[in-house]
């Protein structure tokens, strides 16, 4: 098959130049379905962006008719950069799933036949969440119930099983008493002209399945359909890639790792991979080399790896290179956290002598452990940067926990109020808060106790008041006590759960290191006000950032990422498998496979650490070493 319209563009060697022979492959297919699966650092990404250059040099597609889909934001930039890099032009249909489908629907979301219009808001995970509350408060549920029902129906958008409230109504119990609910949610958010991100896959989909003449529109602006990270996407994603290239069924290609799957949590369906070989009759090619990292590095890879479920056992993809260099790998165990930070603070300035800091990346299973990190980091001058997620004083868990202590310490301040006055909630909405507003004479205890309030609400806001004044005195020398005392008194943890369900351990983690925090300053005998504005100052100011600097995020974010020098710290039973995962055999197969992607991240060194004690909601806990630490035993060097 040809390519569409002019072909034999500008002979360019550039597309093939430096790729070895099994990639060249992959990129000169041409004519059916090609899967192309292949382990981590092998070049997949490479083959992709190099594909898209030499369908427009070599077969005369467009730029603009090459859609290429990636996992993240991120990606999608880097990628449409290196196009730009070699063909001078800037491709414009490199994206996420969920932007092309906010690109469809700002188009053609008038053919749902539906009240939405073009100028539809999106909403996020909690401006849903906040809706659902209310409507399941309509219907007489207890408000805690809004986290499942938000579950319900995000499961039913996602599974694309035709409308959505019939769809609930036919599961079964409990999931079924969710339909009203459901109900009553699509007619709020259609009454906003708004929809939440399932929406934006949803009725995308819908669209294309039950529109013919959209889906031909949206299928004859493509020739080419190309998805990274493939292992990632879950079934609506599925059946949109089969829609989109229904039309050009042989001009598709993904690439994958199955054992990169680090996101079933969020509904990604690994055998989507098998699936779509079937489905599509897709050749299959592989990669064998790898061209990341380092003989010890892969060696540490594969032994993780080689313990995976067998589920994939034909598909095991040993990672071998032709690289000279051993690289290096080390671990190294402390006596505590602040031990394990100091010495990987000694090591990075130790190797800024030799590479720049930018070059280096310290990958952490859960966020929480970012805290410690920037504290150290700053104590030794070395430049960092958090990477997508908050840095741990701007934490939504941590900000509501420091603004109970804030208002204790000072009843005027606003900010603090108006953030505490409803979390967790005590059905005081914006009106009510208005009306405590214009009460405000001297302070926000006396605006509360002077408003007029429904009989619930006044047991919450003097349920508030009592707390706040018998803390008063305490907090400025025992923030750590009053902070013990909110979070027990408030049920804070059990609604951290119901909140936020899926990331509330990571967050419950932010509480514990927000205690040990607090315990130190209460035992330095330091002033709540004071270490306030330190921390407060510490976020804006003191944080050097900048390209030059070494970067910190959890290994869900380093999807798809390298750097020469990569930290693994906090390798603990607890940590790194994580707690919850431990009592279940999936979500522990897929921590492994999380582990595999991140040790593969780095180039050419690996740096690998444990503490023996660390403090948990102010108290010290013996640590167990990772499962994975003994599983390496012989890869590493031990200092
Ligand atoms: N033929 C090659 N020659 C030299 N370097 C290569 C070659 N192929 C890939 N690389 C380099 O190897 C590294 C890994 O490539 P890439 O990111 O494309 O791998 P990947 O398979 O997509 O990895 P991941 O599974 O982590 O997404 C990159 O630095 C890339 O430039
Ligand atoms: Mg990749």
């Amino acid at each position: 098959m040809a390519g569409p319209g002019n072909s034999g563009g500008i002979l360019s060697p550039g597309m093939l130049e430096g790729l070895n022979r099994e990639q060249k492959a992959a990129v000169e297919h041409f004519g059916s379905p090609l899967l192309l699966l292949a382990g981590a650092g092998s070049g997949k990404t490479k083959v992709l962006t190099h594909k898209i250059g030499y369908l427009i040099t070599e077969k005369g597609f467009r730029p603009h008719r090459i859609l290429a889909i990636t996992f993240t934001k991120k990606a999608a930039r880097e990628m449409a950069g290196r196009v730009e890099m070699m063909l001078n032009v800037a491709p414009r249909s490199i994206s996420t799933f969920h932007s092309f489908c906010v690109r469809v629907l700002r188009e053609d979301i008038g053919a749902l036949d539906r009240t939405f219009d073009r100028k539809f808001i999106i909403y996020d995970q909690s401006d849903s969440k906040n809706r659902l509350k209310d409507i399941v408060k309509r219907f007489n549920l207890d408000v805690r119930e809004a986290d499942e029902a938000q579950k319900t129906i995000s499961k039913a958008k996602q599974a694309y099983r035709g409308d959505v409230v019939q769809h609930i109504a036919s599961l079964p119990f409990p999931h079924d008493r969710y339909a009203e609910v459901a109900q009553a949610y699509e007619r709020d958010l259609e009454r906003s002209n708004a929809l939440d991100y399932d929406d934006l896959l949803h009725y995308t989909t819908h669209l294309f399945a039950s529109r013919p003449a959209v889906l031909e529109k949206w299928q004859s602006r493509y020739d080419f359909l190309m998805v990274d990270e493939f292992q990632d996407t879950n079934d609506i994603q599925y059946f949109l890639v089969k829609l989109i290239s229904d039309r050009n069924r042989n001009n598709v290609f993904v690439v994958g790792d199955p054992f990169q799957t680090i996101y079933t949590w969020r509904g990604a369906v690994p055998e989507n991979i098998l699936k779509f070989g079937r489905d599509f009759n897709a050749e299959e090619m592989r990669l064998e080399k790898n061209y990341r990292s380092t003989r010890k590095i892969l060696d540490v890879a594969n032994i993780v790896i080689g313990k995976a479920d067998r589920m994939w056992a034909d598909k095991i993809l040993t990672l071998h290179t032709d690289r000279e260099e051993e690289g290096e790998v080390e671990y190294r165990s402390a006596p505590d956290h602040d031990a394990e930070n100091r010495r990987m603070a000694e090591k990075i300035v130790e190797l800024s002598s030799v590479c720049s800091y930018s070059d280096i990346a310290v990958l952490i299973r859960l966020s929480f452990l970012s805290r410690g990190l920037e504290s150290t980091f700053m104590r030794y001058g070395i430049p960092y940067e958090i990477v997508r997620g908050l840095a741990f004083y701007e934490r939504a868990e941590v900000k509501d926990l420091l603004c109970y202590l804030r208002l204790m310490a000072n009843t005027r301040d606003g900010a603090a109020f108006t953030r505490v006055i409803n979390t967790p909630s005590r059905g005081i909405g914006k009106k009510g808060l208005a009306a405590i507003t214009e009460n405000f004479r001297t302070d926000w205890m006396q605006a509360l106790g002077d408003t007029r309030l429904s009989r619930k609400q006044r047991t919450g806001a003097d349920r508030l008041m009592e707390m706040v004044s018998r803390h008063a005195d305490a907090v400025e020398e025992k923030p750590y006590t009053v902070l013990m005392s909110v979070i027990r008194e408030l049920d804070y943890l059990v609604y951290l759960e119901d909140e936020y369900g899926d990331d509330h351990e990571d967050r419950r983690e932010n509480v514990s290191e927000l205690c040990n925090v607090l315990l130190a300053v209460e035992r330095e005998g330091r002033p709540f006000s004071e270490f306030m504005e330190d921390s407060l100052l510490a976020s804006d100011q003191d944080r050097i950032s900048g390209e030059e600097s070494v970067k910190i995020m959890t290994i869900h974010a380093a999807k798809g990422l390298e750097w020469p020098v990569v930290f693994l710290p906090a390798l603990e039973e607890g940590i790194f498998p994580s707690e919850r995962s431990v009592m279940n055999r999936a979500a522990l197969e897929e921590e492994r496979r999380l582990f595999y992607v991140a040790c593969t991240r780095a180039k050419e060194r690996l740096y690998l650490s444990s503490a023996d004690y660390r403090m948990k909601f102010g108290r010290t806990s013996r640590m167990l070493q990772s499962r994975y630490v003994g599983e390496i035993r012989r890869c590493y060097s031990r200092k």
